[in-house]
């Protein structure tokens, strides 16, 4: 595979539901949001259905289902609720995230390694049910070796680490964390399975990470949607258009 192949952006609406329930009404709407990232060549739209329902919320996941001509993925816990959620649905893609009540974004990737078997049990019926079944992880290569023995298809790589040792300046750190990244993305590439990575991407961190040539898709929600309060929807997915492809070209 070369870094010619095009790299799918999937924008996530979660933060458009966030200012939405800040107050309790209808606006703004994350399907209004999500019908313009479609428009302005959205490749997927991802939506995080939390336990405490803090941002999108079950009726936006119908809405979703019912509107969107691209993929919805589906990001939620592997939980009982999650699960029969999912099964009614059957969205395109599920991404298993792991989630704590406390915390104020998805802090590090699911913990596959040890809780193997039940994941396989968990992730089967998903399978059957015609998902993509992601698994978000850091990137380490045991938990890439188990969310392949539990038979997902594709894995969301979490650059978190990296995005913030960008932003804070600690430059060893985040150029360990983006090695860590690419080693990861082309390993998990080799076991066949479909790589994707997201979490706190920037216009300032994107491009390294597009570069790998084995990534498939990019999700990003949280700066796209801060940077479209100031130009835009659209014109703030261009630009991270315009970086992905110029790293990949
Ligand atoms: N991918 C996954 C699995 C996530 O949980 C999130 C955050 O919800 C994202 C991507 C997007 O991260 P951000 O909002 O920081 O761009």
């Amino acid at each position: 595979m070369t870094t010619t192949e095009k790299l799918r952006l999937g924008v996530n609406i979660d933060h458009v539901a966030t200012v939405r329930n800040a107050r309790g009404g209808d606006t703004p709407d994350p399907l209004r949001a999500a019908r313009i990232a479609e428009e302005a060549g959205a490749d997927g739209i991802t939506a995080h259905l939390r336990e405490d329902r803090r941002h999108i919320s079950d009726a936006d996941i119908e809405g979703l289902m019912d509107m969107l001509t691209v993929p919805l993925n589906f990001e939620m816990a592997a939980t009982e609720e999650m699960q029969q959620i999912a099964l009614r649905h059957r969205p395109h893609a599920v991404c298993i995230v792991p989630e704590k009540r406390e915390e104020r974004t998805t802090e590090g990737g699911l913990e596959v390694a040890r809780d193997e078997n039940r994941l396989a049990h968990y992730i089967a019926p998903l399978r059957d049910a015609g998902c993509r079944v992601s698994i978000f992880i850091a990137a380490d290569q045991r938990q890439v070796d188990a969310a392949h023995r539990i038979g997902a298809e594709v894995i969301e790589l979490h650059s978190g680490a990296y995005c913030d040792a960008h932003h804070e300046g600690r430059f060893e750190d985040r150029d360990r964390e983006l090695q860590a990244l690419r080693e990861m993305s082309t390993y998990a590439h080799g076991l066949g399975l479909e790589v994707h990575v997201g979490h706190g991407l920037t216009y300032e961190t994107v491009q390294p990470v597009a570069a790998f040539p084995e990534a498939r898709e990019l999700n990003i929600g949280h700066f796209l949607i801060g940077e479209a309060i100031f130009r835009g929807l659209q014109p703030a997915m261009a630009e991270m258009r315009r970086l992905m492809d110029e790293a990949r070209g």
